[in-house]
């Protein structure tokens, strides 16, 4: 959630002619991984009412699809659990390098190098999401947590939808 709010916000505004129906809320998702990979235990933290989605039609939001793990368990709760209609993601970043799991986000923004990006909602470690653009994270800025280039998700948490 945290990560998209940027994208989020500025997306659903320039969304013409402004819909009728729509409808937004928020799922919180946060994989826990050994240190620097997620290990695909995706914890989601909602108050969603499953009646509030029970044959919608469901775009999620994302900031960054990477192994795909958290987009692929947040899409299979509103089908599954809750009885979405449909359920399509628009992505700002498609990191499709790192695909652990095969998804094709509907609406890609651009796609990712593998690299650890910031800014513009992106964090690592919860800091940078105030930048106004986004950036790659210099190797140096996590060197000292032992992490190798390209997957600095040291936290031993990721992922904020
Ligand atoms: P996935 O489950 O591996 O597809 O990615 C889940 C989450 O990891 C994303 O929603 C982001 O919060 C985070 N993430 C993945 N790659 C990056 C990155 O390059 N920068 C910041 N966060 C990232
Ligand atoms: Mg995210």
């Amino acid at each position: 959630m945290k990560g998209c709010v940027l994208f989020f916000a500025d997306l659903v505004r320039a969304i013409e002619p402004v819909p009728r129906g729509l409808t937004m809320d928020f799922i919180r998702a946060s994989s826990y991984g050994s240190g620097t990979e997620s290990t695909g235990d995706v914890k989601l933290k909602t108050d969603l009412k499953k009646e509030k989605v029970a044959g919608r039609h469901v775009i999620l939001i994302e900031d960054i699809v990477d192994t795909a793990l958290t987009i692929t368990t947040v899409a299979r709760h509103l089908t599954e659990e809750c009885g979405a209609a449909s359920v399509a993601t628009a992505t700002l970043l498609d990191k499709h390098e790192r695909r652990l799991l095969a998804y094709r986000p509907e609406y890609v923004g651009f796609v990712c190098p593998n690299e650890f990006v910031i800014g513009y909602g992106l964090d690592f470690d919860e800091e940078y999401r105030s930048l106004p653009y986004i950036g790659v994270l210099k190797p140096e800025c996590y060197a000292h947590l032992g992490i190798a280039a390209a997957s600095p998700d040291g936290s031993g948490e990721s992922g904020d939808e």
